[in-house]
């Protein structure tokens, strides 16, 4: 077993000794483990996701959708002069035409999607064009490749006067069209007028409407997607393609959604994260602001994301809100009383039966009208996001009731709320284990390296009874002069050297999952985050890499292990299948660790080693994205005894096959 030791001051001055007189590779040490000693039984879903739309995590990020504010229901429900109806567009933008674009609301497309644009053209061919994200007039664009095939789709009515023809076309800034465009006659309806585009240039595009005619048109819910978006075939589109890769490159066993803070939302009710506006065809859905300062589409709603999950091969855990709005900002509304507390109950219970109910339950067949009859075999719902105090368990114990009376085959998991220690966390295990035992309890909390290092040991004294999620955990080193938190190599090792503590206790930590998952580069509202991405790429972080090593060596069982050395910073865990034996060692030192293993029960043979290692604030950079990957490489093992020396600020996991 991993036991930490007190350092007398007799062996300090050892160590410090040794430290000055020898290189840094000279400090030598032992891991011993006998592969038939096994200690507990691994969780099987102990790594996986937590998505949320922070960072623009959904639009602008996984959701394949290259428009922004596409159908101009942008509002900031605080200070509407920040985020409005016209964000994401350009309007007059051809030389020589005049005319209007004004935000309506009269006789909308549906009362879901209030707001639509009225555009009237009264001289030249008007033109006025989505922009696509992180443009302006000037500069930026919808990023778009030569050869490959866009899907769009537009909303539009002749407002009664337009006499004319809409012509719609992928352009660059200047007008000029880089794909064959289409030109249509409306009709006096709303109407869905589709075409596909094909590029002839890889280019930053924006999609223009040139109103070739005057009069008034009404525009609304306008799609430009990828037609090779990953899931393209769904009802509404899909995800943006290499996203999702390094989603399944995570190989994670769980998939939690959709939050974090915007599932309770801020200062009103009707903030709240609503699963059922999330379903359902995209022109229907009742977009909302977000927590975090944008707003969300819903075009990655709950169908979206169970289908997901099932791609990822991930069990869903979806979590929703428990009639609070979020407890750490400002509030002003109340929460649900305890008669609304009640009737809210049916929304979840409702989301219960979307993911599972047959096909002739109300919301079963909405899913199977959606596409998929088959149930998506929903377990897990979490009742609540960071939440404490009476005023939750009140609520919560209501909403508990309802779903173990109506489902208790569904595993409920309740909140410890949104710190690592003191009262309120105290208080909330009191409580969960006097009343909601069986309830897997969420904990959140984002602390230093060090904090880590020094608490890998903080669920071996954890009654084994009631199972943690950890549910959000990151890093967090000091803030930078770019304003950031670093994604820096310390913060992987370091996230790495606690996974070994959780690996140890996976019989009462059943799930983990770093946060956040994602973030668009520039338009981050948070740091650090797992992966990045601008509208191109994708860059991986050095704790992207930390989260796949442990993710793809899980083992069944935990095996005995012990170290012997001086390094106090050397963390480890050996685990087992019945085919394979796993040594996680990380060394978070900055000294080199000359390691002998003595691993008893163990062939002959080659092991595979994948180690993670660099400087300690090596980070990956949109131009520099390979600064730290993990190596692979292999190691010949006879004799029960190996040598490895563990790099300074490393993380490295030995397969060994058994068999
Ligand atoms: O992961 C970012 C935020 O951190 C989550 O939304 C919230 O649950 C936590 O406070």
């Amino acid at each position: 077993m991993n036991r930490r030791i007190t350092l007398h001051a007799g062996r300090l001055l050892a160590l410090l000794l040794a430290v000055a007189l020898l290189p840094a590779s000279a400090l030598a040490s032992t891991l011993t483990a006998d592969a038939s000693e096994t200690t507990v039984e691994m969780s099987d879903t102990l790594y996986g996701l937590f998505f949320e739309d922070i960072n623009y995590g959904a639009d602008g990020g996984l959701y394949a959708e290259l428009l922004q504010n596409r159908s101009f229901e942008y509002e900031d429900i605080l200070n509407p002069r920040s985020v409005d109806h016209y964000n994401g567009w350009g309007f007059n933008l051809n030389f020589g035409a005049t005319g209007t674009a004004i935000v309506s609301t009269e006789n909308p497309l549906n009362e879901n999607n209030p707001t639509y644009m009225r555009v009237t053209c009264t001289k030249g061919d008007y033109r006025f064009a989505n922009l696509g994200y992180q443009s302006t007039t000037f500069s930026g664009g919808i990023p778009v490749e030569k050869g490959k095939t866009y899907r769009c789709f537009v909303w539009m009515r002749n407002a009664g006067d337009f006499e004319g023809t809409v012509e719609i076309a992928l352009t660059k800034r200047t007008g000029k069209s880089i794909a064959v465009p289409k030109s249509f006659t409306l009709t006096d309806e709303w109407q869905k007028y589709e075409l596909t585009f094909t590029p002839s240039y890889t280019e930053d595009a924006v999609l223009s409407f040139y109103m070739h005619g005057t009069g008034s048109v009404d525009f609304d819910m306008a799609s430009l997607m990828p037609a090779d978006a990953f899931g393209a075939d769904w009802p509404n589109g899909g995800l943006r393609a290499d996203l999702v890769q390094a989603l399944m490159d995570l190989n994670p066993s769980f998939l939690r959604f959709p939050g974090g803070c915007i599932v309770e939302g801020s200062y009103y009710r009707s903030n709240f994260y609503d699963w059922k506006d999330t379903v359902g065809p995209i022109e229907e859905r009742d977009e909302n602001f977000n927590t975090w300062g944008y707003m969300m589409s819903y075009g990655l709603g709950y169908y979206e994301y169970f289908m997901l999950a099932e791609a990822l091969g991930a069990e869903p855990l979806p979590v929703v809100h428990s009639g609070l709005l979020c407890q750490a900002r400002d509030v002003f509304e109340a929460p649900l009383t305890i008669e609304e507390t009640h009737a809210y109950a049916q929304d979840i219970l409702d989301l219960i039966e979307f993911a599972n109910g047959d096909v002739t339950t109300e919301w079963g067949a909405l899913r199977a009208e959606m596409g998929h009859p088959e149930p998506f075999d929903l377990k897990y719902i979490g009742i609540g996001n960071e939440n404490w105090d009476i005023v939750y368990w009140t609520r919560f114990e209501i909403l508990y009731d309802y779903v173990k009376e109506a489902h208790p085959e569904i595993t409920i998991v309740s909140s410890a709320g949104p710190v690592a220690e003191g009262s309120l966390p105290a208080s909330a295990w009191a409580t969960i284990r006097a009343k909601f035992a069986d309830t897997i309890v969420d904990e959140h909390y984002y602390m230093s390296g060090d904090w880590f290092l020094s608490h890998t040991n903080r669920y071996d004294s954890y009654p084994r009874t009631t199972k943690v999620f950890v549910g959000e955990f990151a890093a967090h080193e000091a803030t930078q002069a770019n304003g950031r938190r670093p994604n820096n190599l310390y913060s992987a090792v370091c996230e790495a050297a606690y996974m070994t503590g959780l690996e140890r206790n996976s019989d009462v930590v059943v799930m983990a999952s770093y946060a956040p998952l994602m973030a668009r580069e520039g338009m981050q509202q948070w740091t650090p985050d797992l992966i990045w991405y601008n509208a191109r790429e994708v860059m991986l972080t050095p704790n992207y890499y930390v989260q796949q090593m442990f993710a793809e060596t899980v083992g069944d069982q935990v095996v005995a292990s012990e170290y012997d050395g001086i390094n106090q910073l050397v963390y480890h865990v050996v685990t087992r299948t019945d085919d394979v034996l796993y040594v996680k060692l990380v060394n978070a030192s900055a000294y080199e660790d000359a390691m002998t293993l003595n691993l008893a029960g163990v062939p002959d043979g080659d092991a595979v080693v994948r180690q993670l290692t660099g400087e300690k604030n090596a980070v990956n950079s949109f131009s520099n994205k390979d600064a730290v990957v993990p190596t692979t490489d292999s190691m010949a093992f006879a004799g029960g005894t190996a040598e490895i020396t563990l790099p300074a600020y490393s993380v490295t996991i030995l397969t060994f096959q058994l068999q």
